[in-house]
């Protein structure tokens, strides 16, 4: 529509010219060895978000969370002193899951004063140290004091619990997160916690999916209830109103449309008659002062959304007042768990409480033309009949996203390299 702030001249992507403008391979998307280079280079390395602050509300509150690609699986507990941490849910007598309640394999979350090994009964506190052996003196030479729960490192941002599954990180989360995500440090996620949480598995390798939500060219096609001729450029198409890239980190910001404003066959009579929809309530309560040079950095009027996309597997979409947010957890080379999770102001009447339920089911419905279509996506690139495919500019942040796992995988096994020479 040209009047976004593009860069000056060029394209976004000529502004940025280490992405290139050349065609990219998806084989990290399809390639067993590239998959088993990722578990490595990104998952073992990288500070990964596996939930909130609001996930363990009080002293002993914990959850596990199953990571596949790295072949583990962690607990997450409140701590008597209120500290988060995170442990590897490996009993140290024989290597034993700890913590899991039905079936070893599937997450579990509850409250408790300590954890027991399902097998020989050992013990540990909500710190990791082991508290209870049976028959201690059986044992030859074992140093209880030192023989707690394995620890990950476990850091917080502005609610949002990470972890690191490399023993020693080489950087701060503050430090990986870089300025550009920073600045949403005052953004009030906390007040935020009424949430409607989807899970889902799709027959698709994890960063196409994450592809689909951070490019809007495909809008048009795939969801035109989505995009008004109100809001679509001359083309008939969708541009994005900024673009931004910092580090191994990328956002997008969409101008804001009025619903209310818009014809009646863009969205569904109960949008209409709840004032609630694809881009959440309407209307939503005012959550205090925002930090829009964070929210809105590229000075769209009128703002719509933020999407950020934290490397390598986070996605939080900022509504003003709302907030959605998406993970993908690697499962194969060819699928991955998507995690989905709306969260809202606690709803203050029916009224709010109906608009939140309404704006989740029509997310879904929207999610679902994406998740549906992903498994031809990749049995197609699985072919192997093309290498090359080329991206517009409004797809500058799949480029990016590809360079980047490209760029952490080609510096691992460059220093493995390294290594053995
Ligand atoms: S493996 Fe846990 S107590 Fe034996
Ligand atoms: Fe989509």
């Amino acid at each position: 529509m040209g009047k976004w702030p593009k860069p000056a001249e060029g394209s976004w992507t000529e502004h940025y010219p280490e992405l290139g403008t050349g065609r990219i391979s998806f084989e990290d998307s399809v390639s067993p060895e590239f998959y088993a280079l990722e578990r490595e280079a990104i998952f073992k390395r990288a500070w990964l978000n596996v939930g909130r602050i609001e996930d363990v509300p009080r002293t002993g509150s914990y959850f596990t969370k199953e990571i596949h690609i790295a072949n583990a699986s962690v607990i997450v507990v409140r701590g008597r002193d209120d500290e988060i941490r995170a442990f590897h849910n490996v009993c140290r007598h024989r290597g034993n899951k700890l913590v899991w309640t039905d079936l070893p394999s599937e997450e579990t979350s509850g409250v408790c004063r300590q954890f027991t090994c399902k097998y020989h009964g050992w013990r540990y506190d909500l710190e990791g140290k082991l508290t209870f052996v049976q028959q201690q003196s059986e044992f030859f030479d074992l140093d209880v004091d030192n023989i707690g729960l394995a620890p990950v490192h476990c850091e917080i941002w502005n609610g949002f619990i990470f972890i690191n599954l490399d023993p020693e990180p080489t950087q701060t989360l503050r430090d990986f997160l870089g300025p550009m995500i920073m600045a949403l440090d005052d953004y009030p996620f906390a007040k935020l916690t009424e949430r409607y949480d989807f899970m889902a598995d799709n027959n698709s390798n994890w960063k196409l999916f994450a592809d689909a939500f951070q490019e809007y060219y495909h809008v048009p096609s795939l969801h035109p209830q989505q995009v008004p001729v109100a809001v679509r450029n001359p083309e008939g198409g969708f541009e994005c109103a900024h673009f931004q890239i910092d580090g191994p980190h990328r956002l997008v910001s969409t101008a804001g449309v009025r619903r209310w404003t818009l014809p009646a066959e863009y969205m569904y009579p109960i949008e209409r008659a709840t004032r609630s929809g694809l881009v959440g309530p309407w209307e939503t309560p005012d959550i205090g002062p925002l930090p829009m040079a964070g929210l809105n950095p590229g000075n769209v009027d009128p703002w719509g959304i933020t999407n950020y996309q934290i490397f390598p597997n986070l996605e939080i979409l900022i509504y003003g007042g709302w907030y959605l947010l998406y993970r993908y957890w690697p499962t194969s080379p060819s699928s991955h768990k998507f995690e989905a999770t709306l969260a809202y102001h606690p709803a203050r009447t029916v009224r709010e409480r109906i608009e939140h339920e309404v704006s989740g089911v029509v997310f879904k419905e929207f999610a679902l033309q994406d998740a549906g279509m992903l498994g031809g996506t990749q049995a197609a690139l699985e072919s192997g009949v093309l290498d090359a495919f080329p991206l517009s500019d409004q797809e500058i942040l799949v480029r990016h996203f590809h360079k980047v796992v490209g760029d952490w995988v080609a510096q691992y096994d460059g220093a493995l390299v390294g290594a053995r020479a």
